[in-house]
Parts: structure tokens; C-alpha cells; sequence
């Protein structure tokens, strides 16, 4: 697919192969747990009505839509992804009147209508780039004086049970994942506070502030263990590092997953500790 930086093949790979296909088949459960994330990044971002806002790596457009209800009809929200199969269900799922557009490409290279938004916003979407400060100057091309850029990524892994404990309990049955570089690109690219502040001060942002944000995620989507199991499966690194296991793996690592999430159980709910930034900053 020729819509990308070359650098950033392999994730332009990744969310059109199967990556993208579980989030896209998953998108309802997905939207649930991270409801709270989107609610927490809206608030921090301050959106008014009448604003056009870019919404970065919007996949299957939950954020897309929620902005697009602050906006209202006399503003406007494009969301711009790098998944086909993501921003086809965003198109199914986009309510009639919503004054969303949805647009194929790569962050790092698109070409934005310059100056022409004030506000961009990310849930999860802006940590897979190879290149995050060519992206990050590229983002603002689409700002004008004052905008606002707000987003919400994940600090380190090891502060996040809803990746870490599954991940552990992969290991039992799988062999690890290959290191990851330091600063990604991958889900926790911008776990550093110090990273992410040089990447968006050499891109030209200013007044960038990192809150740290805690908060518990119900990866059962309300529908208990089981769907917690196969929440962790399907998305995060421990589905990563069980991809293409043959069945007597997937069911002696099952068991394990089972009993790993089981201490998080509250009636159908599986809720695990989450551990994020709300990243705000403005383009001077
Ligand atoms: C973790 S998902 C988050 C999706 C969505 N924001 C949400 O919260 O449901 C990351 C998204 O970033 C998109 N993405 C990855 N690299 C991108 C790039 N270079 N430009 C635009 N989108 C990208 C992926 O296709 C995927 O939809």
C-alpha cells in the first residue's frame, strides 16, 4: 500500500494484516475498555464547538466521533489512519450528519491541509511512527497559531497489569518477543517522559505537560473471564507473542491466561490497573 513513509512499512504491515483485522473485529469491546482513556483525553483537550481537529491514528474512530459530538455541525473532525480495514469500519460505523471525514495515510508524510485545524488529538495512535520527529513536524503542518495537541499513550509496560500480567503468562508456553528499540516504534514508544518531551520540543511544540494518569481498564468489556482471555489473545503484546502457536500451545497457554486474570475478576467485569500520559502541547 503506497500511503505510507517507507520507514514505517512494517507497522503500515502490521494494521493492515492482522493487527488491524482483530482491532477492527473487536472494535465494540475495544471501544469499551478504552472508553475511559477517550473520556479522560476530551476533558484534557478542552474541545469547543465550531473547532476542526485531526484526530491521528483514529482506527476504527471512536475518538473521531466522541470530538465530533463536542464540535457539533458547524465544526469538523478528519481522522486519518494507515488501516484500511479500521477506517472501514470507522466509514460503516460514522453516524449520518456527524461531521467527520476519514482519510487514508501516514502521519509522518500526509499532506494536511496546512493551518487548517486547531486541534489534534490521538487515543493510542501516535507511537508507531519510525521517524516520530519528522511525524511530529508533519502533524503540526496541520495546526495554526495557537492550536492544541492532546493525546494519551502508554507509560511503561511494566506499570500496565492489562499488558503485563498476560504477557507473563504467555511466557509460560512461548518464547519472548524480540527486543523492541528503545523508543519503539510500538505501543509503549513513548513511555519516557524525556523522549517524549525532545521529540515534541524538537518538532516544534511548546508548553508540552505530561500527566500521568492511572486508571482501571475492564479488558472483559463486561462479559467476564472468558472475554477477558480472549481480549488478550486478540490484542496487546501477548497476542504478539502467541501469534501462529498451534492449538495445544494456545490451550495450555489459555489455562494460564485464566488463572493469571482471575484475581482480577469483579462480577463481569476484569479490571486491571492502566498507567498513561495525557500529553497536551501547543504549536506556537
Ligand atoms: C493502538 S491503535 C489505536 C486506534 C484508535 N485511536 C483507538 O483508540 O481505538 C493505533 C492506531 O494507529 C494507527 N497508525 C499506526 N501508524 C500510523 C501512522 N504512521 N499514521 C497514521 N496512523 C497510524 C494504526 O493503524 C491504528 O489504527
Amino acid at each position: 500500500m503506497d500511503v505510507g513513509h517507507f520507514h514505517n512499512a512494517d507497522q503500515i504491515a502490521y494494521w493492515n494484516g492482522p493487527g488491524g483485522q482483530r482491532w477492527a473485529e473487536r472494535q465494540a469491546q475495544q471501544d469499551r475498555v478504552l472508553a475511559p482513556i477517550s473520556e479522560l483525553l476530551i476533558e484534557r483537550a478542552g474541545v469547543q464547538a465550531g473547532e476542526r481537529a485531526v484526530d491521528i491514528g483514529c482506527g476504527c474512530g471512536a475518538t473521531t466521533f466522541a470530538v465530533a459530538e463536542k464540535v457539533g455541525p458547524s465544526g469538523h473532525v478528519l481522522g486519518l489512519d494507515v488501516s484500511e480495514a479500521m477506517l472501514a469500519r470507522a466509514r460503516a460505523l460514522a453516524p449520518a450528519d456527524a461531521p467527520v471525514e476519514f482519510a487514508l495515510g501516514d502521519a509522518t508524510v500526509h499532506r494536511f491541509k496546512a493551518a487548517s485545524a486547531s486541534l489534534v488529538v490521538s487515543r493510542l495512535g501516535v507511537t508507531f511512527f519510525a521517524a516520530p520527529v519528522r511525524a511530529f513536524l508533519n502533524i503540526r503542518t496541520a495546526l495554526r497559531s495557537e492550536g492544541r495537541l492532546a493525546f494519551a499513550c502508554w507509560r511503561e509496560l511494566r506499570d500496565n497489569d492489562w499488558a503485563f500480567i498476560p504477557l507473563q503468562a504467555a511466557y509460560e508456553h512461548v518464547p519472548k518477543l524480540p527486543a523492541v528499540r528503545p523508543h519503539g516504534p510500538d505501543s509503549f514508544a513513548f513511555a519516557s517522559r524525556e523522549w517524549v518531551e525532545h521529540v515534541l520540543g524538537e518538532a516544534g511544540f511548546r508548553r508540552i505537560r505530561l500527566e500521568p494518569c492511572d486508571l482501571d481498564l475492564d479488558i472483559a468489556a463486561g462479559g467476564g473471564l472468558d472475554s477477558a482471555v480472549a481480549g488478550a489473545f486478540a490484542i496487546g503484546p501477548a497476542s504478539r507473542a502467541v501469534a501462529g502457536q498451534p492449538a495445544d500451545v494456545m490451550e495450555a497457554a489459555t489455562a494460564t491466561m485464566r488463572k493469571a486474570l482471575s484475581g482480577y475478576v469483579k462480577g463481569p467485569t476484569v479490571a486491571m490497573p492502566a498507567s498513561l500520559w495525557i500529553v497536551t502541547a501547543i504549536d506556537p
